[in-house]
């Protein structure tokens, strides 16, 4: 690894499970199960690293279109995820965090998010962020529209026109925490699809064609390493 700063925020699509389970003769659940023990890898490799915040796309608002056996067995892997790891996650000072309105998800998978968001709330370490049922635009709309309601209620605490993008920010689910430096996205495919739209302004875009279930803790510091070789201006010289 360089001596290059490693990504403070670091954004994932956790993409190519279905090819992987193709590419192995399984069924598509096998190819998530299979990304879950590497998302497990990634998350420690992250904390060893020194990421403060890793964010996953775990579940995206247009994902409920698979079908219905495909989705309900996503939910049972959070389930499975959290009964697993929990503690471990614990011990490390890891701190979890939902991005989405996982409310929607079935009673199993909400309690058992809702037990990891309580035992690790008092935590002070890593910031583990889990995209589920979250889309970017619902995200963006959703703090418009609280931005109006406030502006109409009087409750804005300054004029409409004062209004900075760092305010409108603080609006957004990741309210409080700062942008990616990086996004990576596996398995060959190179799009945003509806992830952290206003988060990722400028961050840097890594894409690998390795398929997410074999994205190793190696494959991962290439990327880093991928990063740190870039010269980052925010748009300045
Ligand atoms: C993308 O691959 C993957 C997903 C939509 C789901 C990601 C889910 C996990 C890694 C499971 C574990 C998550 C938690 C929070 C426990 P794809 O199905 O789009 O693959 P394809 O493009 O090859 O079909």
């Amino acid at each position: 690894m360089q001596s290059a700063p490693i990504p403070v925020h670091v954004a994932i699509v956790m993409d190519g499970n279905g090819r992987w389970a193709t590419q192995h003769g399984k069924g598509r659940l096998a190819g998530h199960d299979a990304g879950m023990k590497a998302m497990k890898e990634i998350v420690k490799r992250s904390d060893q690293l020194g990421v403060k915040y890793l964010t996953v796309y775990a579940f995206s608002t247009e994902n409920w279109k698979r079908s219905a056996e495909e989705v309900s067995g996503i939910f049972n892997l959070v389930v499975k995820y959290v009964n697993s790891e929990l503690e471990e996650i614990y011990q490390n000072n890891v701190i979890v965090n939902v991005l989405g309105d996982y409310t929607a998800l079935p009673a199993r998978s909400v309690k058992a998010l809702d037990k990891a968001l309580a035992r690790t709330q008092t935590n002070t370490g890593m910031h583990f962020n889990i995209a589920l049922n979250y889309g970017s635009r619902a995200e963006i709309l959703t703090a418009a529209k609280k931005l109006a309601a406030a502006a109409a209620e009087g409750t804005l605490g300054k004029p409409l026109e004062e209004v900075t993008t760092e305010d409108f920010s603080g609006l957004l689910l990741t309210a409080g925490m700062p942008d990616p430096d990086l996004v990576i996205r596996t398995s060959g495919e190179k799009r945003l699809s509806n992830y952290l739209l206003w988060q990722s302004a400028y961050s840097e875009f890594v894409f690998t064609d390795v398929l997410w279930p074999d994205f190793s803790p190696e494959e991962y510091e290439r990327c880093i390493e991928e990063y740190q070789a870039r010269s980052r201006r925010f748009g300045g010289r």
